[in-house]
């Protein structure tokens, strides 16, 4: 482990939304890709379109498989740790919904990094957007003859990585200065709400590419929305969406990427091609009967409700919302999918794509 950090510039982070979500169908399974230390990845599950059956067990609040989310995040955490260590992944000490967030990526995936066929004998992998760096880390550990650099707007990455992997403080949305053609892979994941141009930023992981080079887009979709008729839009979780999607005709900074397809849009834009892409649903809680959805919504549950104040900053800075509108919404919200009855759901979105 190395203390790598390279500050190209400091600025405020911006406001960062909460829940994701998302897709439609396409795609199919995409194929698996042989890691570098020569283990067979399995390929990950296909794109979800059918309707996910409930388990009608769980609709008291206390779930006997997965226990109570709301009244045990340290033994949810240990369990993050035991997934972890099966797949030999190193623990990550940040705590927050970052993890949360990138175990339900990584559950939603059967344990994937990426989806897009790389070659084991990749050399320069870039993240865009990184945040707390936890899905760099892996990928640099997966990936160690690669190098791998995560950039954000915002210092929050720890200081001990692995050796290949540095960190580097730049705004996405100005020129990138990577060297042109020099890049096997670049890897962007949950920048909903803070991008204005999308063909604007993969023409430049474009032009970082090396020919063959491969840009994959992970995109999570705010609306919660229900098979069954049980998210109404009387309801905060079926008003959710709307929220964050009114907000950002205010910051100029779509919501609805996913629900417009602007990842797939803005890839041909950019030139890219060989576009390929898959879906899935996250659950809001443990509702569903299927064990992998329904660990899923467990940690859905603690990243939806746990970080009330990323959502407060947003509606009283962007919509105005006074403390009082937002106490309420926030309470209705939280009752809302901590009811097993509520069978809500939010969308994800891959889009990979080659440069010729
Ligand atoms: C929701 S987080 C996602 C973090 C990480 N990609 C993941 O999936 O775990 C969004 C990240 O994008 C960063 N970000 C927002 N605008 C940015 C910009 N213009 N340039 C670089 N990073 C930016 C934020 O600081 C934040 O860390």
């Amino acid at each position: 482990m190395t203390e790598t950090t390279t500050t190209k510039e400091h600025s405020t982070s911006p406001k960062e939304a909460a829940a994701a979500t998302s897709p439609k169908s396409a795609g199919g399974s995409p194929k698996s890709s042989g890691s570098p230390k020569g283990r067979t990845s399995p390929a990950v599950g296909p794109s979800i379109e059918e309707a996910i059956e409930a388990d009608d067990a769980a609709n008291d609040d206390a779930d006997s498989a997965f226990g109570d989310a709301s009244s045990s995040t340290a033994s949810i955490t240990s369990s993050i740790l035991r997934y972890r260590t099966i797949n030999g992944r190193r623990f990550h000490s940040e705590t927050g919904n970052a993890l949360y967030c990138h175990h339900i990526w990584t559950l939603a995936q059967d344990g994937k990094l990426y989806l897009a066929p790389l070659s084991p004998n990749i050399e320069k992998a870039i993240d865009i957007g990184c945040g707390t760096g936890t899905w760099a880390i892996d990928f640099a550990d997966e990936f160690p003859n690669c190098e791998v650099i995560g950039t954000d707007i915002s210092p929050i990455q720890p200081s001990w990585v692995p050796p290949n992997l540095k960190f580097e403080i730049d705004d996405c949305t100005q020129e990138w200065t990577f060297e042109p053609d020099s890049a096997d892979y670049v890897h962007i994941r949950y920048l909903i709400g803070t991008i204005k141009d999308w063909s604007a930023l993969f023409k430049q992981a474009f032009k970082t590419l090396k020919p063959g080079g491969y840009l994959e887009s992970f995109e999570g979709c705010p609306y919660i929305v229900s098979d069954d008729g049980t998210i109404t839009p009387q309801m905060a979780m079926g008003q959710w969406g709307d929220v964050f999607v009114e907000g950002s005709k205010k910051t100029e900074r779509t919501f609805t990427v996913v629900r417009d397809g602007i990842q797939r849009k803005a890839m041909e834009e950019a030139g890219f091609v060989d576009l390929q892409e898959w879906n899935y649903k996250c659950p809001m809680s443990p509702w569903p009967k299927d064990r992998k959805l329904k660990e899923m919504g467990l940690y859905g549950e603690i990243f939806a409700t746990g970080d009330p104040e990323g959502f407060l900053t947003f509606v009283t800075s962007i919509l105005g919302w006074s403390r009082e509108q937002f106490a309420v919404f926030n309470a209705m919200f939280r009752r809302e999918v901590h009811d097993r009855r509520n069978h809500g759901y939010y969308r994800i979105k891959v889009v990979w794509g080659r440069k010729p």
